[in-house]
């Protein structure tokens, strides 16, 4: 029985509270990630457990602005360069466009500078959802989530009289959209990184800055998403600003509940790169298929940018094996 951590010490800016099990519970889930992976596709490819849909991957510029604060110009932001991006977009967890749900981003920086923390040299990967807080404030709820999720029993698992967990089912409710585009909202990290060596910590965000936004479609079809981005192509390139908010209150803004947001009004986000895709072909049968075979770890990253947190720490395994079966089902 997977039990709850508790955070009842003081905590100090940028400090994470590791309780010593993370690794073990890493494991549990990746079992139980890895069961229902299979149930659901016993045979041939499979697809992510998270994020299953893929919308489409764009190859573009991530260039790092020169007018950034000081103390943000650390690792990759340490100076004004334009670098390679390859970015992901997809829907959480349904196929049907038509359906609310939450949208996420990964972002793969290339000819980054420095030695990664895991990872092939010389990439750093961005991982953002469409909410700026995560539905479950620790792994553990995570798990018992993809557990009750697994077992039909999702109706206990928020409204247990016990163990309730109303903020993930009102978290979940929010979060779900139906956006026009999903070049046009908002993206955030939900979850902390190391901004720099010291004890800088810092969450993510991407919002939208193109000339053009999507209107209604005429029918909210089950690809109307893919049609949207074509639109928009079409018309303009995709302008995104990538964004970071550095933690000032260790206590209103924790590094271990991704629940809770940080507030922007106490420490507002800073735009510190300009993310930008022109006119290309995102949605042949090739460029498709090497978007899905894609994977992306919070880990590939640069020790500047490091995960913190425990939910952070699960992470690692978890999508490094679940990468490794996709590529192998793929024959990869
Ligand atoms: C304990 C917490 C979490 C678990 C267990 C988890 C699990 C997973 C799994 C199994 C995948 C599929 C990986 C693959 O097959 O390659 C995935 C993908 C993804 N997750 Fe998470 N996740 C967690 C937290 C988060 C958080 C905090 C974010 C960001 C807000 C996030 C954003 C994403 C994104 C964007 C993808 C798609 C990656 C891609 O494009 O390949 N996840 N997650």
């Amino acid at each position: 029985m997977l039990g709850y951590a508790s955070f009842s010490d003081a905590q100090q800016l940028g400090q994470e509270s590791l309780q010593g099990n993370e690794q073990q519970l890493a494991q549990e889930m990746l079992k139980l990630i890895t069961q229902v992976s299979l149930e659901r596709d016993p045979s041939g490819p499979v697809k992510r457990l998270n994020q299953v849909k893929t919308q489409g991957c764009f190859n573009g510029s991530f260039t790092v602005r020169n007018d950034i604060p000081e103390h943000f110009k650390q690792g990759l932001f340490a100076h004004a360069r334009r670098y390679p991006v390859y970015a992901r977009f997809a829907n959480a967890s349904t196929m049907d466009d038509s359906e609310k749900d939450l949208r996420g981003l990964s972002l793969r920086v290339f000819d980054v500078q420095g030695l990664p923390v895991w990872g092939v040299q010389g990439r750093q990967d961005f991982l953002m959802n469409s909410y700026p807080v995560l539905f479950a404030q620790s792994p553990e709820v995570f798990y018992q989530f993809i557990q009750a999720q697994h077992d039909d029993g999702l109706v206990g698992f928020f409204l247990n009289p016990f163990d309730s967990h109303l903020k993930a089912l009102r978290i979940l409710l929010q979060a779900r959209e139906r956006p026009n585009s999903v070049f046009d909202i908002r993206y955030w990290s939900t979850t902390a990184y190391r901004l720099g060596r010291d004890e800088l910590a810092v969450k993510y965000s991407v919002k939208p800055c193109s000339d053009y936004t999507s209107s209604e479609p005429n029918e909210y079809s089950a690809d109307y998403l893919r049609q949207a981005m074509k639109k928009h192509l079409t018309k303009t390139p995709v302008c995104f600003e990538f964004m970071l908010q550095q933690q000032s209150d260790a206590t209103a803004m924790p590094i271990e509940d991704a629940t809770v947001e940080w507030d922007e009004e106490v420490s507002p986000f800073v735009t510190v790169a300009d993310i930008e895709f022109t006119q290309q072909d995102f949605s042949s049968d090739e460029a498709l298929s090497r978007c899905e075979n894609a994977s992306f770890n919070p880990w590939q990253s640069l020790a500047e940018h490091r995960p913190l947190g425990r939910i952070n720490q699960v992470r690692k395994l978890i999508y490094q094996q679940m990468a490794a079966l996709r590529r192998a089902r793929s024959n990869l």
